[in-house]
């Protein structure tokens, strides 16, 4: 999947998310918020100007957002995101609400959504985790720009195949041939194989 696939998948396949933002005190809050449009550009949502998470969005110019879908832990998808927000243009307002008709039952008439303001996250990184395939599947994605750093566990030309790492390895992710390599898209980023290697070949990035 592409990123826009994945900024699609939020919003039309989770839409209500938990967003973490931080306050003055450099502490965490979390509130839910609906993701109600993706496009080249970035990810979509609206909040009110009165609102203390408005002032957060403001002051810090980014978030970090995390959804799920599924009934279960084993049957789940969950996609998140960081990244850098800011406020845009209003004529956006009028599309965020033909897309999600179910906010003109929270916000009426012209009158009462003068306080409602659009956010763009413009430039971010996720993460896309998928606990409902055998072995897991995982895969990170960037948009607007955003630096791809690589992350997890790799295996280095220290290895001398002698697969310790295979045994402790939940998902079965590690192919040997002349030596270990980890099937990234598997893996949990446990951390055994690192504990385990004799000659500290496998490395954390
Ligand atoms: C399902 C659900 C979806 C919500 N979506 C939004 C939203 O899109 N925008 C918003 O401003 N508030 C939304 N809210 C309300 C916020 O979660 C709530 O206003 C927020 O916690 C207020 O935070 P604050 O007091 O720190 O400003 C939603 C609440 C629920 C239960």
């Amino acid at each position: 999947m592409t990123s826009k696939d994945y900024l699609a998948f939020i919003v039309e396949q989770i839409h209500s998310t938990v967003v973490a933002t931080v306050d003055s005190d450099g502490l965490p809050v979390t509130c839910v918020i609906d993701m109600m449009y993706a496009d080249d550009n970035g990810l979509y949502f609206l909040t009110a100007k009165g609102k203390n998470f408005y002032q957060r969005l403001k002051d810090k110019g980014y978030l970090a957002l995390s959804g799920k879908k599924g009934e279960d832990t084993m049957s789940c998808t969950a996609v998140s995101v960081r990244g850098k927000v800011r406020e845009i243009r209003q004529d956006m307002l009028a599309l965020l609400f033909e897309k999600n008709p179910y906010m003109l039952e929270i916000y009426p008439t012209d009158e009462s959504r003068k306080a409602l303001t659009v956010f763009q996250i413009y430039e971010g990184s996720g993460e896309w985790f998928d606990l409902s395939k055998k072995p897991i599947e995982r895969d990170s994605f960037t948009f607007g720009g955003a630096e791809n750093k690589e992350s997890g566990y790799f295996v280095t030309d220290s290895c001398i195949a002698c697969s310790s790492c295979l045994t402790d390895c939940p998902q079965s992710c590690i192919d040997l041939t002349d030596k270990a390599v980890i099937r990234q898209k598997n893996c949990l980023h446990c951390g055994n194989c690192a504990t385990i290697c004799p000659v500290g070949a496998v490395v954390k990035r």
